[in-house]
């Protein structure tokens, strides 16, 4: 809180605009919702793109918190207005886009053309004895006289660029905010990890990101369904609008775990998960499993949630117990993965992509006074053709998978579909809300 408040201080300082009382509203959009994809086509995308983020997991040194099936939010920056659009990440902090400064292959291309700070009135370079290159561990500093430079590492690479300070305008209000964010010169990322976006709006607990800048201590979004045939956008409502729904159905709340203080993984919301039950079945895992912990010199292990993971991948004794406590309860409704699915693991005969009618339910039990949450069978398992449904929960172990990324395990957008999550950051809580997104 403190430094929320010194950091809102210094923003206030320096920018004109803290008078935002009614708070922002962003709308997202899923990356494919663009598109006139059928249900199977939504799938096997959203498929291959896990697939690669999976393989890029080899080299992870830190969570691959975003990869590629994403929500995105459209929005301006600069003066005259520019358009971006960037991933919704609760993984990472930084907010940052590819600029008109990227060499040539030097960025991956891009819906949109790059900003162009050249073009902008508002855009101001960040000086290397600036305050703001002195916040997170995505900046450096080299020397006194230089601008201050943006090196972050993700687990599918590494981008590159200098800090600097613009207007943000996201629709649909038309005041605009003064934001630090990188303005991106290299991407070195697994091709396709942007899927077209421009980069990325951070969410995380780091002073960089979207809600610490703000000095917010709310935020709350609600995701439409991967597969919906609505053309209603998701939302994201930081500070004064962040909300659960009122009268809506009952919520859960689970508090956030004390972070370690050991840069970069006081990035991440760690949940205090213990235990998961499928239908009736708790499975016999460790509580252990799950608990966040050192697990070499600086590496922690535990559980988080991400808004900028696509599926969610269970620490490998929590996947093995469920995935055999899925084939019992199955039966003979197991198929084999149809052509094109081969990188999925459990399969079942289910017409119209009905799985409801077949697969049960899961709960996660949270400890530390924390309640239990009933996620559908719809949010843990995808059509892939017109018979066939499989699970879309991986394990997050493997041969390539090193610490501490094999021993942690994330809770990914496609099991928060459908539900509002309000990330109060002043009480240390996160509240599950089932809604329907679409009507929001
Ligand atoms: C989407 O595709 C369906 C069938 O492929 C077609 O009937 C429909 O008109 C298309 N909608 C748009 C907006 O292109
Ligand atoms: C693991 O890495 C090796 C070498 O990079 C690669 O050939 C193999 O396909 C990878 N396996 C998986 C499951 O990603
Ligand atoms: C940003 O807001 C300020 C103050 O309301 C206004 O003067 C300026 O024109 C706005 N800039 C953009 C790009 O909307
Ligand atoms: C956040 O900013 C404060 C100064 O405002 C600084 O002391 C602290 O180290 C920063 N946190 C990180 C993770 O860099
Ligand atoms: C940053 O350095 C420049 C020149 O080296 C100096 O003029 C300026 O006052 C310094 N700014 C701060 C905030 O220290
Ligand atoms: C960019 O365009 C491609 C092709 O139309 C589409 O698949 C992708 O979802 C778009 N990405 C974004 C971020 O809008
Ligand atoms: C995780 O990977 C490390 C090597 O980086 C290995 O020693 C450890 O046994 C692995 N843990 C699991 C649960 O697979
Ligand atoms: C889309 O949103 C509008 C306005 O909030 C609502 O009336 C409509 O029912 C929504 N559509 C769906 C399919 O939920």
């Amino acid at each position: 809180m403190a430094r929320t408040l010194l950091w809102l201080a210094l923003l206030c300082a320096a920018l004109a605009f803290c008078t935002r009382a009614a708070g922002l509203r962003l709308e997202l959009t899923h990356v494919d919702a663009k598109q006139n994809c059928s249900t199977e086509e939504r799938m096997r995308r959203a498929t291959e793109r896990t697939h690669r983020r999976l393989a890029s997991m080899g080299e992870a040194s830190a969570p691959v918190h975003w990869a590629e099936s994403q929500y995105i939010a459209e929005y301006l920056i600069g003066d005259p207005p520019q358009q971006a659009e960037a991933i919704i990440d609760t993984g990472s902090n930084l907010i940052w886009t590819q600029c008109s400064t990227c060499q040539p292959a030097g960025c991956f291309s891009q819906n949109l053309s790059f900003y162009d700070p050249s073009r902008s009135r508002t855009a101001r370079p960040v000086a290397c004895n600036d305050t703001a290159c002195a916040l997170g561990s995505e900046t450096r500093c080299a020397r006194d006289n230089k601008a201050c430079a943006v090196l972050t590492a993700y687990g599918a690479g590494v981008i590159g660029g200098v800090l600097g300070t613009e207007a943000f305008t996201f629709q649909p209000q038309s005041e605009n905010v003064s934001l630090a964010f990188g303005c991106i010169a290299a991407t070195r990322l697994t091709p396709g990890s942007l899927d077209g976006a421009s980069g990325i709006i951070g969410l995380g607990r780091g002073n960089l990101s979207l809600v610490s800048q703000l000095g917010d201590n709310k935020f709350s979004y609600c995701l439409t369904p991967y597969f919906s045939q609505s053309t209603n956008t998701s939302r994201l409502f930081v500070g004064a609008s962040a909300g659960l729904s009122s009268g809506g159905a009952p919520a859960t709340s689970v508090p956030f775990l004390k972070n370690p203080d050991v840069d970069p993984f006081s990035t991440f919301y760690y949940l205090p998960l213990t235990g998961i039950t499928v239908g009736d079945a708790k499975l016999a895992v460790p509580e252990a499993a799950f608990d966040l912990r050192q697990v070499a010199t600086g590496l922690w292990a535990g559980t988080l949630i991400d808004s900028g993971s696509p599926f969610t991948s269970l620490v490998d004794v929590a996947y093995q117990a469920l995935r055999d406590e899925l084939v019992q309860q199955l039966g003979a409704s197991i198929v084999p993965p149809p052509a094109g699915a081969e990188g999925l693991d459990l399969c079942a005969a289910v017409a119209h992509g009905d799985v409801g009618k077949l697969v049960p339910p899961l709960v996660l039990h949270f400890g530390s006074g924390g309640g239990d949450v009933a996620v559908p069978p719809e949010n843990y398992w995808g059509p892939v053709d017109d018979s066939t449904a499989c699970m879309v929960v991986f394990s997050s172990g493997g041969p390539n998978s090193t610490l501490p990324m094999n021993e942690t395990t994330i809770i990914g957008n496609y099991m928060q579909q459908d539900m509002h999550l309000l990330y109060d950051l002043e009480k240390g809580m996160l509240s599950f809300q089932p809604a329907d997104c679409s009507s929001m």
